[in-house]
């Protein structure tokens, strides 16, 4: 099929979640396969690869930008996250993107509003745990989100690991006719992983930062050979540790229930191995992941 979006289409900009849902409506009655990136703006190369695979599969693709409030901690960095529209609007133009969502927070959370979705299982730990109530604030948003964007395929950076297993498994319970998409990780060069935070980092902590990259490595060449993954861990956070970082967490996980393998019976089958961390370097928290072979 044709796509009927072109590069050079005009973005339209929406910020009303009624209006919003109704323009999707109509692409979806005329047949239209509709894609979906939800963002929090700061749009970078990472964003680019979502918006990419939502053109290269959908014909009608929205592009949201919300700083959602809930989903940040009182003591984090809400007031300060990056917030550069004129220059996501210029990364989004030439794209294909049809629609760009811009609600307000008084728009997705209405005087009165009194519903959080939570989400138990794979939220419980790691994020879950060092950012107390976030996972609360991303599936609740997503699933508004979603309802404002009834989307037939909405895509997700593979970057944030844990959050894509808590929206497929929010997605999977609440029967969401969505499907949940998620798309590899964008790294620069030196292997970081893209993230809207690397701005925080200082010249020197940059160059440090992609150490985290080259441990989530060393950790899976350790695990092809063999190594018990306790000690894979340990080994992991010392080097970090002594490089500098805080090491809130480096830990191998079923990458779909978020359990460590550790914990897992020894004959436990069919569990697919993946690496999760965050380290802080001065103020800045830093995420990644990387999936391992089946043992
Ligand atoms: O990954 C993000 O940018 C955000 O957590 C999301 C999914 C847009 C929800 O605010």
């Amino acid at each position: 099929m044709n796509s009927p979006h072109t590069p050079t289409q005009p973005l339209v900009f929406e910020s009303d979640p009624v209006a919003m849902r109704a323009r999707v409506a109509e692409a979806l009655r005329g047949g239209l396969r509709v894609g979906f990136v939800p963002t929090m703006g700061a749009l970078h190369a990472g964003h680019d690869s979502l918006v990419a695979r939502a053109t290269g599969e959908c014909d009608a693709v929205a592009v949201s930008i919300f700083v959602n409030p809930t989903q940040f901690g009182p003591r984090e960095d809400y007031s300060r996250y990056p917030r550069t529209f004129e220059a996501d609007c210029g990364r989004l133009r030439p794209l294909g993107v049809r629609w760009v969502f811009t609600p307000s927070v008084e728009g997705m959370y209405p005087a009165g509003d009194a519903t959080r979705v939570h989400v138990a299982g794979p939220a419980d730990r790691w994020e879950g745990a060092f950012r107390p109530g976030h996972f609360d604030g991303v599936a609740t948003v997503v699933a508004k989100l979603l309802s404002a964007v009834p989307a037939t395929k909405a895509y997700f950076g593979e970057k944030d690991w844990q959050q894509s297993a808590v929206i497929r498994r929010m997605a999977a319970d609440l029967l969401l006719p969505t499907e949940i998409v998620v798309c590899p990780t964008v790294r620069e060069a030196d292997g970081l992983a893209m993230s809207s935070r690397n701005v925080y980092l200082s010249a020197p902590e940059r160059s440090r930062a992609a150490a985290i990259a080259r441990s989530l490595e060393r950790g899976s060449e350790l695990w092809d050979r063999g190594v018990e993954a306790g000690e894979i861990e340990r080994a992991a956070r010392e080097s970090l540790v002594e490089l500098g970082f805080e090491v809130d967490y480096w830990s191998i996980v079923c990458e779909d229930s978020l359990v460590p393998v550790v914990e897992l019976p020894a004959a436990a089958g069919g569990v697919r191995p993946r690496i999760i961390t965050a380290c802080r370097l001065g103020s800045t928290r830093l995420i990644d992941n990387r999936g391992l072979s089946p043992r």
